[in-house]
């Protein structure tokens, strides 16, 4: 599946996205080492903390299906620059799915391409231990 491909998963996960509270709608697709898709969307409820982002949405879908290995995460958004994954998602896809390759775009076509370990260095983790 190309990046492009990815970013469009994220784009049609992003119309479920459950946001009245911010109105800020965010997709995300994450792809296995097998080729399988995960997406997810941002949903938030009453509680404003309790809010989980669509990159979690996404890796939690795939980690309860057993899935173990990644490439590649896509996240869709609406802001300019494009968003990039929130300082949490990145400590939790760092540890899950390690240097994985993140596409992000926004609704005007803009894109960018990072690698997590560059979103996300000197992290802790398990070698931290
Ligand atoms: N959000 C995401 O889903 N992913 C990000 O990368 C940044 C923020 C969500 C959380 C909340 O529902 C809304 O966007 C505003 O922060």
């Amino acid at each position: 599946m190309t990046g492009e491909q990815l970013l469009q998963h994220a784009v049609g996960a992003r119309d479920h996205a459950v946001a009245p509270f911010s109105q800020f709608k965010v997709g995300a697709a994450l792809l296995t080492t097998s080729g399988k898709l995960y997406t997810g969307c941002n949903i938030e409820n009453a509680t404003y903390g309790l809010t989980v982002c669509a990159e979690r949405v996404a890796l939690w879908k795939a980690l309860s299906e057993g899935e173990r290995s990644f490439t590649r995460m896509a996240v869709a958004s609406d802001s300019e620059p494009p968003a990039a994954p929130c300082g949490a998602c990145r400590q939790l896809l760092w540890e899950f799915c390690g240097d994985l390759e993140i596409l992000v775009g926004n609704a005007s076509g803009v894109k960018e391409s990072h690698r997590l370990a560059g979103l996300f260095p000197r992290p802790f983790d398990r070698r931290s231990l």
